[in-house]
């Protein structure tokens, strides 16, 4: 040990309302808010609830809102913290369950709802090496849903049913660039993934672990392809011809 001490203050209470706890904790060098977390339910509070699993940063599990910004607590050190007090709390722009754990089930239902990887081609496929290099960063998302969190669209309008969120635009764009994908995304993105509703403030990309570059990489590239398909006068007339 180091001979000092942090203070965390956390939310317990559950959907219907709660309070922040504090806990003094012996500080360990080098130790991460989640180590600090688990040291609290092990010896303050053995009901704390918190959802974690691989403590490397790799399965997405452990995101919360460490002083109102969401972070991997298993990739942030508590002495980045030092001499400032530290909150930790749940993901807010979810149903809270309990404590540190909120409902990210909605998020898989908008997964559910995007056209899955379609191709007619037949094994084995051909694939350039500098497709495979492009599809690689969208590839690399751990399903945090950090982005969705800290995106106003969903934190503050509540927007869930018509807007799916940057995860979503980035998984939206590995389908979109897959050379072998054949299926149309751009009329869901317009209508009922609602991809208008973003207006490019880059907080997701801001807050992504694993540096995807959300908003440059995947939703402005979507958008400039909505907005030729939709709002060019000569593709609005082709689709009144064909009768789409
Ligand atoms: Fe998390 Fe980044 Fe994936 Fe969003 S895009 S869910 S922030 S890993
Ligand atoms: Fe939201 Fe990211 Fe757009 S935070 S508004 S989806 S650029
Ligand atoms: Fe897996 Fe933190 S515990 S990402």
């Amino acid at each position: 040990g180091t001979g000092r001490t942090a203070k965390l203050k956390i939310f317990r209470g559950d959907a219907s309302g709660g309070e922040e706890v504090e806990y003094e904790i012996p500080l360990v060098e080098g130790m991460v808010v989640l180590d600090a977390v688990l040291y609290i339910q092990a010896h303050h509070a053995n009901d704390l609830a918190v959802r974690w699993n691989c403590k490397a940063a790799h399965c997405g599990s452990c995101s919360a809102e460490i002083n109102g910004i969401p972070r991997l607590m298993c990739k942030t050190r508590v002495e980045e913290f030092e001499g400032k007090e530290i909150h930790v709390g749940p993901m807010r722009a979810f149903p809270v369950i309990k404590d540190l754990v909120s409902d990210v089930s909605w998020n898989y239902e908008v997964s559910s709802r995007i056209t899955p990887f379609t191709t007619s081609q037949k094994a084995p496929f051909t694939m350039y090496e500098e497709d495979v290099e492009r599809l690689y960063e969208p590839k690399k998302c751990i399903e945090c849903f950090m982005c969705q969190d800290v995106c106003h669209v969903l934190r503050t309008h509540h927007k869930h049913p018509e807007f799916a969120g940057p995860r979503f635009f980035v998984r939206n764009q590995w389908l979109e660039m897959h050379p072998l994908d054949e299926a149309d995304r751009l009329g869901d993105l317009k209508e009922k993934n609602g991809i208008g509703y973003c207006n490019i403030t880059k907080c997701c990309t801001e807050v992504c672990p694993v540096g995807i570059k959300i908003t440059d990489n995947s939703i402005i590239p979507l958008k400039e392809r909505v907005a030729d398909e939709y709002y060019d006068p000569a593709r609005w007339l082709m689709r009144k011809i064909q009768g789409r």
